[in-house]
């Protein structure tokens, strides 16, 4: 019998990891995807030599890239429950990717080094969750190394952080002696990850716990296991839910310990899809039809095929293979011939998608991110948002001849959000934005490598763009014109403000009490 939508949403858990390079995302999501039976899955792991192959060609598609820009979705099974992990790229030149990829997930993962703790890009992604009350899960990393004390790292989180924590497992030892992790509720121990299930255990005095350590650490272990469960907060499901508390796992994903814990976690406490806001009303994740939003596009994922995905979450309904959909910008319909579901480096056709899922839809350019995608209904998305670039910056291109094709390319670019594109007002040459220096080289290198089109950048006599709106249409169309030299609209036609800086901005907002600047647009 076919799975009803509500079995399948519940089913569903869409998280991404959040982390500092380094710290282990990587090693991490590989041990999930393992366990998870994804690699096997896809028929590509055998033995462990085979499994450094298959990192290896990650990393080769993202070495073409440049650097670690795409985002993918990797989905696994394991137990009752389907996971659909999105990647996000580790450089912060590509922040607002991986902003716009985490409005597409219900749960996060929060990776901290044992040795190291929360460090600044750990902080600024959980602060992103946080705007969007993203309920976090802890793995505290690399416990077969020296690390902190759990209490100080348990404090770390609370004090940098703001937010509770309740430790699920407890580390067995630490460094060369770290042997498992115990399960404080529970009162039950896992070896490794190997083990599948815990085993239960008659509380940590009397353990095989306490006893697999060398004996003058077993005190010191007993100690600290009666005091987290004495003075730590106890889980609560609500609060985890709600963004106020997040449950912490010890573990060493290189050693395989603790991954397992965090998966059951993942499936016993991460939200299932959540409802999603459109402009009209809210959509329920177990609406019967249909509806999802594009929240990243990547072109010529693969070399051998050379096309253009778009992700899509799907957000209710289900998704089909061969139905039509209604693209909210444009009105018009649009077939849904070949969705894609991932699977580690994979692809392969997704005949069915539902709340939660992420497929990719190839097509030529007719979908761009923040496109919302339904069974007829007039509806759109929010949320998912563009930031105002830091760095602006006019292309310089060689031959004078190619200016259309450069226009056309830029504005694919833009699409894509590789990088956002300003027209001005006044015919100048468009002006492109990014968050991330890195952006300019991997816009250059894609405009010389699959247009033919080698540019330079030169410096724009502005540095800082807001969004301008006004309740007052009159006061923006004088604000408007009293500008023109500095005015450019995105590739939306919304209008934005140039400034040479901060100060000029400043000043004209001030100036123009009646104008907004915006900051963070969300697409529309
Ligand atoms: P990232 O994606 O967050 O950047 O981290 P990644 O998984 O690539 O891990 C960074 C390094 O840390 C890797 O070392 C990896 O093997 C190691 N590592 C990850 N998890 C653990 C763990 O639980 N314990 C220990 N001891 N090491 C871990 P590497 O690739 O060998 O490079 P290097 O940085 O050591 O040279």
């Amino acid at each position: 019998m076919p799975e009803s939508i509500a079995a399948a949403v519940a089913r569903r858990r869409t998280f991404a990891i959040i982390s500092h390079p380094d710290a282990g995302k990587t090693t991490l999501t590989e041990k999930l995807l393992l366990f998870g039976g994804a690699i096997q899955l896809a028929g590509e792991v055998k033995a462990k030599k085979d499994r450094i192959q298959t990192r290896s060609d990650w990393m080769k598609i993202e070495r073409e890239r440049g650097i670690s820009v795409v985002t993918s979705v990797m989905t696994f099974e394991y137990g009752d429950h389907v996971y659909n992990l999105l990647d996000t790229p580790g450089h912060e030149d590509f922040a607002d990717d991986t902003y716009r990829t985490l409005t597409a997930v219900d749960a996060a993962v929060m990776v901290i080094d044992a040795a190291k703790g929360i460090e600044p890009r750990t902080l600024k992604l959980f602060e992103v969750c946080r705007l969007r009350d993203i309920p976090i899960v802890t793995f505290v990393n690399k416990m077969d190394r020296e690390a902190r004390n759990p209490f100080e790292i348990l404090d770390e989180v609370e004090q940098k952080l703001a937010l509770d924590t309740a430790p699920i497992t407890w580390p067995i030892g630490q460094g060369k002696s770290f042997c498992g992790t115990y399960h404080l509720a529970k009162s039950a121990v896992r070896g490794s990850d190997t083990q599948r299930d815990l085993t239960p255990v008659n509380g940590p005095e009397a353990s095989q716990a306490a006893g697999q350590l060398p004996e003058n650490e077993r005190e010191t272990f007993i100690e600290e296991c009666g005091l987290a469960a004495e003075a730590c907060q106890p889980f609560d499901l609500a609060a985890f839910r709600e963004g106020h508390l997040t449950p912490v796992f010890f573990g060493s994903a290189l050693k395989n310990f603790g991954v397992r814990d965090l998966i059951d976690a993942l499936g016993a406490y991460a939200p299932p899809p959540r409802d999603q806001v459109a402009d009209t009303r809210t959509v329920e994740a177990t609406d019967e039809k249909m509806t999802a939003f594009v929240f990243k596009i990547q072109a010529n994922m693969d070399p051998n095929h050379r096309d253009r995905i778009a992700f899509v979450r799907v957000c209710s309904g289900k998704l089909q293979r061969g139905m039509k959909a209604r693209l909210a910008r444009t009105g018009k319909q649009m077939g849904l011939s070949a969705p894609q579901f991932f699977f580690a480096s994979q692809r392969q056709l997704a005949d069915t998608a539902f709340a939660g899922d992420v497929v990719g839809i190839p097509n030529h350019g007719s979908l761009r991110i923040g496109d919302t995608l339904t069974e007829g209904e007039s509806l759109v998305f929010q949320g998912v948002p563009n930031f105002a670039p830091e760095i602006l910056r006019r292309v310089r291109l060689g031959d004078a001849m190619k200016a259309k094709k450069l226009k056309e390319a830029l504005q694919q670019m833009a699409e894509e959000g590789v990088v956002q594109l300003f027209t001005p007002e006044d015919g100048s040459p468009a002006i492109v934005g990014v968050v991330g220096a890195l952006q300019l080289d991997v816009l250059k290198e894609r405009l010389n490598n699959e247009y033919g089109l080698p540019v330079d950048f030169e410096m724009a006599r502005f540095s800082v763009c807001r969004w301008i709106t006004a309740p007052d249409k009159a006061e923006l169309e004088n604000f408007i014109d009293r500008h023109r030299g500095d005015i450019a609209r995105d590739l939306d036609g919304d209008p934005v403000f140039l400034a040479a800086d901060g100060f000029s901005l400043n000043y004209e907002a001030e100036r123009y009490p009646g104008i907004k600047m915006i900051a963070i647009k969300e697409y529309h």
